[in-house]
């Protein structure tokens, strides 16, 4: 099956309320290890690119993986610019094939965000890509900009209701309270399921997302640890909120650190026990292993959409 939008996996997820998961990609490891979770659970899945994965990894190199990744698998995958900074990224994507982009613009005043968003949704509407937009600002790191803790601001419902109308934006990501990165909580994690109660009130067609949803697995962080890492007290968004973000109209869950820590944990493991290794293939592997292992677990059993493609 060719690249999917994510318009009939959203449609799908918003009746039979679960989420999909959006998982970022970096180079071929994260490609297969989350393409081959989501076709052993046999669910939809996003494949997700940001513009420093792109600047990283090279866009031609990343597309032919994603094709690579779709010709050997029989589930629908989406192809996303996360968190697109400009008009070109996003033109850039949409030209090269990817059938959805971030836009976000979430940092500029509401009227702003509108123009830049409206642009964007504009030219992407002309390819058949769909749209996601930002509005409310997530504490923590995304991409260049830093967020102190108190500028958080969650996302206004009334807002909310009003930028969709006027953007055309086809999924909005809100800010309930998590953020990017590994420490996303000081005290005792906590999601304003409230105010995304009240944006599905307004807007029940619109598909909503979440960034910065990585549970930072504690087993994994541990691991990281013990093997020479140095990431105390990192925290995450717990499972069983994940899953009740899903059944209560969340239909696209961002999910990088997780996947940074499972492969980073794994490469510690394997130098750490044996220092004369030195055949990438030796830690890759285990560490695309370890991914699967994480993937098909938030699939499963967080987000479920298993048997859903
Ligand atoms: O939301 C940000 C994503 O985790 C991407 O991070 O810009 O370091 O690739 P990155
Ligand atoms: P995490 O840092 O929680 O994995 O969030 C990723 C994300 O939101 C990508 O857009
Ligand atoms: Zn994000």
């Amino acid at each position: 099956m060719p690249l999917v939008t994510t318009k009939e996996m959203f449609e799908k997820s918003m009746k039979e309320h679960y989420a999909i998961g959006a998982f970022n990609i970096n180079n071929m490891e994260f490609i297969q290890a989350i393409t081959d979770a989501a076709e052993e659970a046999k669910s939809p899945v996003i494949l997700q690119v940001s513009s420093s994965a792109i600047k990283y990894a090279r866009l031609p190199y990343l597309l032919k993986n994603v094709e690579a990744a779709v010709e050997s698998t029989t589930i629908p995958i989406a192809l996303h610019l996360d968190h697109g900074p400009d008009f070109e990224t996003c033109k850039k994507c949409v030209d090269a094939g990817f059938t959805s982009v971030m836009i976000d613009a979430s940092k500029y005043d509401f009227e702003e965000n509108v123009r830049f968003t409206k642009e964007v949704v504009e030219y992407a509407h002309r390819f058949g890509v769909v749209v996601e937009a930002e509005l409310g600002t997530l504490a923590g790191v995304e991409d260049e900009v830093n967020v102190a803790d108190d500028d958080a601001k969650y996302t206004n419902p009334e807002q909310a209701y009003e930028f969709v109308q006027k953007t055309g934006c086809d999924s909005l990501a809100i800010a309930i309270g998590t953020s990017h990165g590994a420490y996303k909580f000081k005290g005792d994690a906590k999601l304003r399921f409230d105010i995304l109660a009240k944006v599905k009130e307004k807007l029940p067609n619109t598909p909503i997302v979440l960034h910065g949803a990585s549970s930072v697995i504690p087993e994994i962080v541990e691991m990281c640890n013990k093997y020479g890492g140095n990431i105390p007290g990192a925290k995450g968004c717990p499972d069983d909120m994940l899953k009740k973000a899903g059944q209560s109209g969340v239909s696209k869950i961002n999910v990088d650190t997780d996947l940074r820590l499972a492969m980073t944990a794994q490469i510690r493991k394997v130098f750490f026990e044996d220092p004369s290794v030195f055949d990438p293939r030796k830690y890759l592997g285990v560490a695309r292993e370890e991914i699967t292992k994480v993937v098909l677990h938030k699939i499963k059993d967080v987000f479920c959409s298993e048997n859903k493609a």
